[in-house]
């Protein structure tokens, strides 16, 4: 992957206003931060909206998340007051207004490959959870309810995973189900190379023949609701679907058709439409106003977890190392451009 380079660049250091501070950011970014002693980071446990945007007057940058909203409000309000510098602290970019952001003068940089095997793992940790019910076995026993009655699974060995999306993550979930001895079907606009041991099949063949579907192909127009009514009806009865990409690629009124009209075996998602207000927040006494969220909870064979595919010491060391990277990268004019998101824009 090439760099690029900028024209006006300086040397000088850089401060970023880091937004939707957790803990383990925090002490990630504070560990590797050591090493990059002329970029200032000052946390905000806030993330970043309309209201938030203008505390960043005075900052050069500002460090956002996947829930943040980074949308054409966010970004008149940051090139207002002199932000140059978008930071995403991950892979995907569905939350911002990229062209607004070029129009401003705002170069947008992002984390594209941190740790797609944390990733990966995870997919596969729903897959097995909700096929052999780890999250009812958890509870039974807790509760002295030593019956397995309820919790038959199957077995994944000599069963059809079918991959959508073999990028970095699709390929780690590739590896991980060859390991299962599985047998491999994919589907991408572009074949991965790496992965002869996959057989690239239509969409329809896939959904038609897979046990297991797993979505690691990002959102874009392409990709939005590609499960839905007409792609579910054409899946196997009591297929297992997991999504650990983006929420919307589902359509999850028709998803919620399909548990209920038993279609599935079991359905496991770290990302759903409707996530943005929950994601990363302890929402333990408030009541869900949507009915979506709550409906998709109620299911015995639905795990939801949140947006914690990406949650392992390896890839938040790497996301805080690539994050101060393109910082230094973004200073002395010499970006990855698999990093930049849009257009560069001079400094
Ligand atoms: P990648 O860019 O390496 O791979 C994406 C693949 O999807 C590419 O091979 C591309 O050709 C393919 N693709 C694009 N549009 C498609 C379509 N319409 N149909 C089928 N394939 C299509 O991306 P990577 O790193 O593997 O990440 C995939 C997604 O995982 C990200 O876009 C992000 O949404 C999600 N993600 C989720 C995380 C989590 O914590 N749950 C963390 C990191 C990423």
């Amino acid at each position: 992957m090439g760099t690029i380079a900028l024209d006006k660049c300086g040397g000088d250091d850089v401060r970023i206003l880091f937004y939707d501070t957790k803990r383990y950011d925090r002490e990630s970014f504070e560990e590797v931060g050591k090493e990059y002693p002329s970029i200032e980071v000052d946390y905000l446990e806030a993330d970043l909206s309309v209201q938030t945007a203008r505390l960043a007057r005075g900052y050069e940058a500002v460090c956002a998340f996947v829930s943040s909203d980074v949308g054409t409000a966010v970004i008149e309000e940051l090139a207002q007051v002199g932000v140059r510098l978008i930071l995403m602290r991950c892979a995907g970019f569905n939350n911002v207004d990229v062209e607004n952001a070029n129009k401003k003068g705002i170069t947008i940089l992002r984390v594209p490959g941190y740790s797609p095997e944390a990733v990966a793992e995870h997919a596969m940790a729903l897959a097995l959870a909700v096929n052999r019910r780890i999250h009812k076995g958890y509870i039974k026993v807790r509760e002295n309810n030593f019956s397995l009655v309820g919790l038959t699974g199957m077995n994944l060995y000599k069963k059809t995973a079918g991959i959508i999306g073999t990028g970095k993550i699709g390929a780690a979930m590739c590896r991980i189900c060859a390991g299962f001895g599985m047998k491999i079907l994919a589907y991408d606009i572009y074949k991965n190379p790496e992965l002869d041991f996959v057989e690239y099949v239509s969409l329809d063949r896939l959904l038609a023949e897979s046990d297991l579907i797993s979505l690691h192909c990002p959102l874009n127009d392409e990709s939005y609701h590609l499960i839905c009514n007409d792609t579910i009806e054409k899946m196997k009865d009591n297929v297992i679907l997991v999504n650990t990409s983006r929420g919307a690629l589902i359509n999850t009124a028709d998803l919620i058709a399909g548990i209920r009209n038993r279609k599935f075996f079991g359905v496991g998602l770290d990302v759903y439409e409707e996530e943005t207000n929950n994601v990363f927040e302890n929402r333990e006494d408030d009541i869900l106003e949507t009915s979506v969220t709550a409906r998709l909870l109620s299911f015995p064979n639905v795990i939801v977890t949140s947006h914690q595919g990406f949650l392992t010491e390896e890839a938040l060391a790497a996301i805080s190392r690539t994050t101060y990277d393109n910082v230094v990268a973004y200073s002395s004019g010499n970006i990855k451009e698999e990093n930049v998101v849009g257009k560069l824009q001079a400094r």
